[in-house]
């Protein structure tokens, strides 16, 4: 029999995909894969009803229809005061995972390197990889996973094509400075590199901690490929609706591997998401407070069974630290969680570089009564 592609063996299946089948086996509370357990807004749902008696079950334009690439540039530069150009600056895509995978394409060439901080999302190696691409990594150090600006600059000494920035991070719920993005666009200058950003969770960042739109720091814009999402903003993480946006010069050659890829993201649901991308601003400071709501409660419960956890700044994960607890390593105890425990959490070491294996990571996108629910599990690690 023909062997399949050898680089298909660089990469295995997605752990957080995986644990979630097995949390659904075992009937556990998914803490795991990050989407909630409530539904979007209802001018959303009012929307989708409406889009699906219109016109609009055929493929629409390949890099986006025209009235949800309007209403998108329109957002995108309330928020980032960014001139954007509905039919030169984007490419919709299916998800921000789509829209990784066409960053990465159209930046780089078979042989290329990518700088990715580690811990990182699991699909940026992967990403990487599928184009040919090869990763490095630079470490995100806790506890407030910042990077070590000596260990970057080496990192682009090695003339990476790009760096894979994902702010708000996942999984680390990291809010990149101002500071660490203008160094970060720094090297990539004096390295003449593109700067690929993942900003799915733009929306949810707790107080103090402000996002900054690398794309919009002085300079950047030409050099830096926005991914991002409606997933995680408007609580529609099944309708996969995502976009690239960049420069004019970029923009044309993400179509064409968008195209050839999907052709197109769903019509009827672009039609129906303008009405998430045409809420008022209180809409957005409401999502915030919600997730900050969220995180005190599930928080409170990881106070009270007193293991040490990261107390995250934006996103909706907390890695909690599981080296007390005596497992071999985290697998074991993802494992032991859902089946003993009723709930499931990422096995931390998917997502790092490193050998780190005594964290698990947990979402807290949930109603508030799933995660009481979760909580009150999660107190009898203590008898343990
Ligand atoms: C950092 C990050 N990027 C991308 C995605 C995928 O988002 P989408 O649903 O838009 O494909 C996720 C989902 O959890 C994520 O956490």
């Amino acid at each position: 029999m023909p062997a399949t592609a050898t680089r298909l063996s660089a990469f295995t299946e997605s752990v957080i995909r995986g644990t979630t089948r097995l949390a659904t086996r075992h009937g556990a509370i998914n803490l795991a894969q990050g989407f909630p357990d409530f539904d979007p807004p209802e001018e959303l749902l009012t929307a989708l009803e409406r889009a699906t008696r219109g016109p609009h079950h055929q493929y629409a334009t390949t890099w986006g229809a025209p009235r949800f690439r309007e209403a998108l540039a329109r957002k995108i530069s309330r928020f980032s005061g960014l001139a954007i150009d509905p039919d030169q600056h984007l490419v919709v895509t299916c998800g921000s995972t789509e829209a990784m995978m066409v960053a990465m394409m159209t930046a780089c060439n078979p042989g290329d390197k990518v700088v990715v901080f580690s811990p990182f999302y699991e699909n940026y190696a992967a990403d990487a990889i599928l184009s040919g691409a090869e990763p490095i990594y630079v470490a995100l150090r806790p506890p407030d996973f910042s990077f070590d600006r000596e260990e970057l600059a080496k990192a682009f000494e090695q003339k990476p094509k790009a760096i894979v920035v994902c702010n708000p991070s996942n999984p680390t719920g990291k809010v990149f400075t101002r500071e660490e993005l203008l160094y970060i666009l720094q090297l990539a200058e004096e390295h003449d590199a593109f700067i690929i950003t993942d900003e799915p969770y733009e929306h949810i960042v707790f107080e103090p901690h402000q996002h900054v739109h690398t794309a919009a720091l002085p300079g950047a814009f030409e050099r830096t490929i926005v991914c991002n999402s409606l997933s995680k903003t408007y609580s529609i993480t099944g309708w996969r609706l995502g976009y690239v946006q960049a420069s004019a010069r970029v923009i044309a050659e993400a179509r064409k591997v968008h195209d050839f890829l999907t052709v197109g993201a769903a019509a009827p649901l672009q039609e129906a998401a303008v009405a998430g991308l045409e809420m008022p601003d209180s809409y957005y400071l409401g999502l915030r407070d919600h997730y900050a709501a969220k995180k005190d409660v599930f928080l409170s419960y990881l106070r009270q069974l007193g293991l040490p956890f990261t107390e995250p700044q934006g996103s909706y994960f907390v890695m909690m630290d599981i080296s007390s607890l005596g497992f071999a390593d985290d697998s074991e105890a993802s494992e032991w969680l859902i089946k003993e425990i009723g709930v499931a959490g990422v096995a931390g070491s998917s997502f790092f570089r490193e050998p780190v294996n005594h964290l698990i990571r947990f979402h807290f996108a949930k109603s508030e009564a799933t995660l009481r629910a979760a909580g009150e599990k999660l107190l009898a690690i203590r008898k343990r």
